[in-house]
């Protein structure tokens, strides 16, 4: 292995990239994943059985936790108690509130000298501190932020330029393409504010543990996403992560460098 290479090297096995590719959303799979989870949806007996399973150990010792709580917790858990995936947008959120609900849910928690070896630490627990996700705001519909797609920079705290589109209409027709009606269902594409993209770069996590760091990367955008969830719920903002759409198109429209650079999650933002 060459180290000084080895940012620039395909670290992931064919296996890997394989799994990435056959997990991918497709214009050639979405109308046979569209069937698959609809008839999943439809049918009473798979509905009961996945959603309301539990884990069945039968007839065994058992220990009843206690329900004493710390204030702390108590208001984590009503914090979670309020989160929930919505659908329905009916207003626009601003930029102030985007800010609000960024910066409390993916930020640096601990600066080291500026040559250390030491990487900042972030307000998600990461494997080897490596950070792999980073989040992209796709603005379609954002107070007192122009429309275009913006990095988000966690150690400034500051959204930074990424694609500009010369109308706004032109910046949702090139979303229409990613997230076509047959993915979309009854979303209003129209009440969205914005959409916020997981987005890996997973050589920054696979040179130094090959295939584990795809999962790795992965628990990331878990973390991100559930901080993210509770964030919102704590700004007033609804959100629904939203796993369907179309993985190249997407990479292609944010000009990122398949496969080390991909698109994990989207998030639809709104109020
Ligand atoms: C990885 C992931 C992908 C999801 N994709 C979609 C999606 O494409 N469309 C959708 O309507 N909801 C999607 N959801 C939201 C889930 O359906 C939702 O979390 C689940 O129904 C539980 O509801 P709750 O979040 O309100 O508790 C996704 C959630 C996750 C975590």
């Amino acid at each position: 292995m060459d180290v000084y290479n080895i940012l620039y090297e395909q670290a992931l096995s064919p296996a890997a990239l394989d799994f990435l590719e056959s997990s991918a959303m497709t214009k050639y799979n979405t109308m046979e994943i569209g069937e698959r989870i609809s008839s999943i949806m439809q049918s009473p007996y798979y509905s009961r059985q996945a959603i309301q399973h539990s884990l069945e150990l039968g007839c065994v010792d058992y220990i009843k936790l206690s329900e004493k709580l710390t204030e702390q917790s108590r208001l984590l858990k009503d914090i979670q108690l309020g989160r929930r995936s919505t659908r329905v947008f009916k207003e626009y959120i601003s930029l102030a509130e985007l800010s609000a609900c960024l910066s409390s849910a993916y930020f640096i928690t601990e600066r080291f000298e500026e040559h250390s070896h030491h990487l900042a630490r972030r307000s998600i627990a990461s494997g080897g501190a490596l950070y792999p996700i980073d989040l992209y705001y796709i603005a379609l519909n954002t107070e007192d932020l122009d429309s275009g797609v913006y990095a988000y920079n966690p150690h400034y705290e500051r959204l930074e330029s990424w694609l500009h589109f010369a109308s706004k209409e032109k910046l949702q027709r090139e979303v229409m393409k990613i997230f076509p009606p047959e993915i979309l269902g009854s979303w209003d594409m129209k009440m969205v504010s914005g959409i916020m993209l997981f987005v890996a770069s997973l050589n920054r996590v696979a040179c130094k543990y090959g295939d584990r760091g795809l999962r790795f990367a992965l628990m990331d955008v878990g973390s991100i996403c559930q901080n993210l969830h509770l964030s919102a719920c704590c700004n007033h903002i609804a959100c629904c992560a939203i796993g369907g759409y179309l993985d190249h198109e997407i990479n292609r429209f944010m000009q990122f460098q398949e496969p080390n650079e991909q698109v994990l999650l989207t998030m639809f933002i709104g109020k």
